[in-house]
């Protein structure tokens, strides 16, 4: 490539002798052109540039010639050059002066000497200003004449530039050449992410194997929070991608199966001023990647179904994931929905792979390294302990927690003493799985959150409401019931729960 670059040195040595080293920003201002460039321009440069020892001259000679000692000689940009002298030292004026100006304590004035040296420093000024212009011009028409081999060069030098600084991360950072081929096989060994390695600093980014072949296409990644999961994701992207435009990458070793593309659905954002919620956006972007992903993409989906309620998202997740499945994308999908564990077993290319960490006593320690296997904890509420959440929040969290997981087990609970009637799930207590069965005909095990007079529901009197209630509503036959009838239902069993009535029936 040095070969071939057009190093224009004529270019760069006209360059170097016309122009000063650090020109301004203005070129017609002056202030451009080197000395010992034009004649012309350095002598006009002295004429412009001796005014103030020729005021100081012309000040010594007149003091001298008046007998004044405070007379002075000035400029101003309206009046242009003067004489000033004070009040007391009139009288000593010459006959030659002519007055300009009155001041509060004495009078300008000029003389034709005066007045005829401004026309010539102003005249030089303005000439020297059009000259450097002019050469300026000069130089700019000389240095078009070449635009094509300029143009040409400096595409070169860009390009050069891109591959020296990839040769230079390359050597600084440890990365190898990866092995890209036609394949869809993707193996990565001791892969890591560029850049939070970069910001780790060196030795302290837990490294990780990735690996897309004919028997996994589709890993799911779950984990606790804060465990590594979407790091783990991005670098993999990424290093498809610089393997892709020619780099090194940041891994022990790459084979590159190529990708037609790379989609990714990361974070959460919005676009109100479009019109688009949190959750429209996270579809809108889900729905084009469905829509132009092909079996050689790669799928980078962190969380998808988030920002909606825990079933829908659930759902969505769930069949997004069955559809990635059937397209044949590789794709890394990470979810907080434990529940998308059991994809693996019914999906033939689905792999399942978590981040460990290592609980000690009340605390967890991430230790970032993928491994095979499914997890059931997102210690959600610890991570959020970590991050400073205030204590009597993180105590109540943990108390609805584990009353929620008791409801995972028995059908009728209720919470201890939970202010409000309603709290809305973070952490799902259906799988997919009885969702799906709910909706060919099974039953959906349920919380019971109803409280009489929205008080809490002491264990021993009044359990009895939520229970009976539940058991009511699991034998209902809705497909036998009009509408109406359903309603009146809901609207009497309204009523006996205000009244905390015990005798349901
Ligand atoms: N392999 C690694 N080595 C060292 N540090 C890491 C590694 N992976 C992640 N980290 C650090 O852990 C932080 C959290 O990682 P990341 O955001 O990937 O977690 P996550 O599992 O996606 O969490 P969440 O479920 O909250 O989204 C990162 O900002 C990074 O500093
Ligand atoms: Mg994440």
């Amino acid at each position: 490539m040095g070969q071939q670059i057009d190093p224009l040195t004529s270019v760069e040595s006209d360059i170097r002798a016309v122009l000063v080293d650090a020109p301004p920003l203005s070129v017609r201002d002056g202030g451009v052109i080197r000395s010992g460039y034009s004649a012309e321009i350095d002598e006009l440069r002295q004429v412009a540039g001796s005014g103030k020892e020729w005021l100081t001259f012309i000040e010594q000679r007149e003091r001298d010639r008046t007998g004044i000692r405070s007379l002075k000689v000035g400029f101003t940009r309206v009046f242009g050059y003067y004489i000033e002298v004070s009040r007391a030292q009139l009288d000593n004026v010459p006959a030659d002066y002519i007055r300009k100006q009155t001041l509060a304590n004495g009078e300008r004035f000029i003389t034709p000497e005066l007045k005829k040296y401004e026309e010539t420093i102003i005249g030089a000024e303005e000439k020297l200003k059009q000259l450097e212009y002019q050469a300026f011009v000069e130089l700019r028409g000389r240095i078009v004449q070449v635009l094509t081999t300029l143009q040409k060069t400096a595409h070169q030098v860009a390009e050069l530039d891109v591959w020296l600084s990839m040769a230079h991360i390359a050597v600084e950072r440890g990365y190898v050449r990866p092995e890209v081929h036609e394949g869809t096989t993707l193996l990565i060994e001791g892969g890591r992410h560029p850049v939070v390695e970069a910001s780790v600093g060196p030795g302290v980014f837990v490294p990780n194997d990735t690996r897309f072949d004919e028997k996994q296409s589709l890993l799911l990644i779950t984990g606790p929070n804060m465990a590594g999961k979407s790091t783990y994701m991005r670098q993999v992207a990424l290093i498809v991608l610089m393997a892709q435009i020619g780099s090194f990458v940041p891994a022990n070793r790459a084979i590159i199966g190529l990708a037609d593309r790379i989609f990714t659905r990361v974070g959460a954002s919005d676009d109100l001023a479009s019109g688009q919620s949190t959750f429209m956006v996270e579809m809108t972007e889900v729905a084009h990647i469905l829509h132009h992903a092909t079996e050689r993409s790669l799928l980078i989906l962190d969380e998808v179904g988030r920002g909606t309620s825990t079933y829908d998202g659930m759902a969505i997740a769930w069949s997004v994931a069955e559809a990635v499945h059937r397209m044949g994308a590789r794709a890394l999908f990470a979810t907080h929905y434990h529940e998308l564990v059991q994809l693996e077993s019914t999906l033939e290319r689905a792999a399942c792979y978590n981040v460990a960490i290592r609980e000690s006593d009340d605390t967890i320690v991430f230790l970032h390294q993928i491994r095979p296997g499914g997890v059931d904890k997102s210690y959600g509420i610890q991570v959020a302990r970590l991050a400073g959440l205030p204590s009597s929040v993180i105590r109540r969290a943990h108390e609805i927690l584990s009353t929620l997981e008791q409801g995972k087990k028995s059908t009728a609970s209720t919470i201890g003493d939970a202010p409000s009637a309603e709290i809305a799930l973070t952490e799902p207590v259906v799988s997919p799985m009885m969702l799906m069965e709910s909706a060919v005909g099974g039953e959906v095990d349920q919380l019971a959150l109803f409280y009489p007079n929205g008080e809490p529901v002491k264990k021993s009197g009044k359990t009895a409401v939520s229970e009976r209630l539940v058991n009511q509503l699991t034998r209902l036959d809705i497909n036998r019931m009009t509408p109406l009838e359903a309603l009146t239902w809901i609207a009497k069993a309204q009523k006996k729960i205000k009244q905390g009535d015990g005798s349901w029936d």
